[in-house]
């Protein structure tokens, strides 16, 4: 026994982070079936979609979360019509615009995850200055996923090593989970303890599939425009019922006899 739990101790032990997550991601989804079935345009959906962001961001901040990561733009998205595509590029600007005022003065650190090759300047820039503005905050870190996929995440992190490795500054050998994970967009920030997606789907859709290896999962029959205050309250409290294991054994789980 004592053997055993010599070894255990050598593995990596994660701890359980407590009842309010630390890090919660959202895939911000159904807004055109929201505007769809009340006879509105799909833009009407975004439109909202963006009302119930703010009021997240807010209630995130209320109810002590250090991070939350919104999927706001998948690399897949490109593929929607022309004028779907403009009219989301138009509202991601006129938040930044809007919000980025009330973001700083909450104390709000943005960053961006995504890929900004090729990305509209007049967008690039308003990202990157959202970042610069609010890169000193110490409140919540609001993370953006635009023009994100995890896929071309992890393979632009591959692409990484291997240029270090085949300039001869890297050893293969040095290559573990921490060290690949710090060439992920999200270096340096924790693992979504619980990833909510709106809507009713349940898939991650390209969405941190790395850092999602021990996220809990929440999915809500809800629409994203009529998320809220109380639905995110309603997801943290299904969270805090959850027992997380990482692999392991949690006490409930144990034999009463142990050692002997
Ligand atoms: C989520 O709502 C917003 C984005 C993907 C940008 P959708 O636009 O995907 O809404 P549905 O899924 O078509 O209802
Ligand atoms: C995922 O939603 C992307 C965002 C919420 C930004 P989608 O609506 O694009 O996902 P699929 O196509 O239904 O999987
Ligand atoms: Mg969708």
């Amino acid at each position: 026994m004592r053997n055993m739990i010599e070894a255990n101790t050598a593995v990596k032990v994660r701890t359980w982070p407590g009842r309010v997550p630390a890090h919660v991601g959202i895939i911000m989804d159904g807004n055109g079936r929201w505007a769809l079935s009340r006879g509105l345009p799909r833009i009407e959906g975004h439109r909202r979609g963006v009302e119930a962001l703010r009021v997240t961001v807010r209630a995130a901040i209320e109810f002590g979360l250090r991070y939350l990561t919104v999927y706001s733009f998948s690399a897949e998205n490109w593929s929607r019509p022309i004028e779907e595509v403009s009219d989301l590029m138009g509202l991601l600007k006129r938040f930044i615009r809007h919000d980025l005022g009330e973001l700083q003065k909450a104390g709000v650190k943005v960053r961006v995850i995504g890929t900004r090759e090729n990305l509209n300047p007049e967008i690039l820039a308003l990202l990157e200055e959202a970042e610069a503005l609010t890169a000193a905050n110490t409140g919540l870190t609001l993370i953006v996923a635009f023009n994100y996929g995890s896929r071309q995440e992890i393979a632009a992190a591959a692409r990484m090593i291997a240029a270090k490795a085949a300039s001869g500054v890297l050893a293969p050998a040095e290559i573990d989970e921490d060290f690949f994970a710090e060439h992920l967009d999200t270096a340096g920030i924790p693992d979504p303890d619980l990833i909510i997606r709106t809507s009713g789907e349940q898939r991650l859709s390209n969405f941190l599939m790395w850092q999602a290896a021990y996220s809990e999962f929440v999915f809500v029959p809800i629409h994203w425009p009529d998320f809220d205050r109380q639905a995110l309250a309603d997801a943290l409290t299904e969270f805090s019922a959850r027992e997380r294991r990482f692999g392991g054994v949690t006490l409930s789980h144990q034999s009463a006899k142990v050692g002997g």
